[in-house]
């Protein structure tokens, strides 16, 4: 059965990270893998969620199945995070999934059951999993305009050019906040602009926020959520806690639909469960719960967005020293861009052999579409780092 198999292709990402690993330089950065670092180059589980873990230590007496849907408080409380808004709220439903990933395929396994033959349109790029999970649930994708090369911005001219060739039967997939790989994150015009074009064409939203907190704030990040749900009678988000609660491994995220009415959104989310039952059946507990016992408890809240603040903060300084030394080392504004981009990602605009040049004669690991982690920085990098880049770029 398995004989005729081809040899498994490496991941391009957890590749560079064995790599990395097996280095032995004393000056490596990894700038590869999307994970938040402190100033340690740790990946911190937060405080919020120590506390709550061991609440939950305390109180917990069953280890019973949870149920399709997941847990009911988390799926609330992860809507609620993205959106105050009552008369969205109220037509919303959605279950609990094994991060956004699984939220990525359960919501793409029910657009390919209610409207097959559907078509989803990604970003030029996108995350590099949204292609693959769209196409293995059978779904057709196409690309449209998005990220400048020579602004190292969101071309929205462009976008919405190729956006006016998408129609009812579509499906158009945006990032939320924090653009995955480029940084670059359409403005509050952009979003209305997009909204425009949905109520005009008829295409339906498909919003993933992975990164939620790290861009601008929690409620600013939410924006293009908000907007779109309150504008549009139809749409799908998925959210993830990897991200913004540090709960990487604990695969905890949201599929949401927001119907014209709850009775249709109820009957999506019914074939959600469906969908989940001959899938993995029920999504992961812990994460949720640890998530659910931060947001209903006013102190663990405080404590979680403040010291998601800080991690966002961290980022913000993190890409003003960078520019500040590249400024400084060369007399070039090339790399202000890297300033203007939200998240833990910049694309630096290098070719693959550059990537490579980084990588082999200055230890820096990104990834060879050009992709840097700006949270895989320690303070102490950015020197170097910053004379790496303008050597590679001259
Ligand atoms: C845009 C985007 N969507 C989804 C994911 C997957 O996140 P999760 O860990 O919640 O599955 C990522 C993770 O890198 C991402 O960047």
């Amino acid at each position: 059965m398995f004989s005729h198999l081809p040899s498994p292709q490496q991941d391009p990402i957890l590749s560079l990270s064995a790599a990395y690993r097996k280095d032995t330089r004393d000056n490596k950065v990894d700038l590869g893998i999307g994970v938040y670092k402190n100033s340690d180059g740790v990946t911190p589980v937060m405080r919020a969620v120590i506390a709550a873990q061991q609440k939950m230590l305390d109180a917990q007496t069953t280890k019973a199945y949870v149920g399709m849907a997941g847990d009911e408080e988390f799926n609330l409380q992860a809507l609620r995070l993205l959106t105050q808004d009552q008369s969205v709220i109220e037509r919303a439903s959605s279950i609990q999934t094994p991060g956004a990933s699984g939220g990525l395929r359960m919501l793409a396994e029910i657009i390919a059951f209610s409207q097959p033959g559907s078509t989803v349109w990604l970003s030029n790029p996108s995350y590099v999993n949204h292609q693959p999970v769209m196409e293995a649930a059978g779904l057709k994708v196409k690309h449209y305009q998005y990220f400048d090369a020579k602004t190292k911005q969101v071309d929205l001219n462009a976008m919405l050019s190729d956006l006016k060739g998408a129609g009812r039967q579509d499906i158009v997939l945006l990032h939320g906040c924090c653009h995955n790989p480029t940084g670059a994150d359409l403005s509050v015009e952009g979003w209305k602009a997009v909204t425009e074009l949905a109520q005009h064409n008829g295409f339906t939203p498909f919003i993933d926020i992975a990164y939620q907190g790290f861009g601008n704030g929690l409620e600013q990040d939410a924006f293009g959520v908000q907007y779109m749900s309150a504008n549009l009678p139809e749409m799908l988000v998925t959210s993830s806690c990897s991200k913004n609660f540090g709960l990487y491994r604990e695969r905890t995220g949201s599929a949401i639909i927001i119907g014209e009415n709850i009775t249709h959104a109820n009957n999506a989310r019914g074939k959600l469960m469906q969908l989940a039952r001959s899938t993995y059946t029920m999504p992961p507990a812990h994460g949720a719960s640890i998530v659910k016992t931060i947001l209903l408890d006013n102190d663990l809240t405080a404590d979680w967005k403040s010291e998601l603040e800080e991690m966002r903060l961290r980022l913000r300084a993190l890409r003003t020293g960078l520019c500040q030394e590249i400024k400084q080392r060369s007399g070039s504004d090339e790399f202000e861009f890297i300033k203007q981009h939200q998240g833990m990602f910049s694309v630096l605009g290098f070719s693959a052999e550059q990537m490579v040049k980084l990588r082999e004669q200055y230890a820096i690991y990104g990834v060879d579409d050009g992709r840097i982690n700006i949270a895989g920085l320690r303070e102490q990098d950015l020197a170097n780092v910053a004379q790496a880049i303008i050597d590679v770029k001259s």
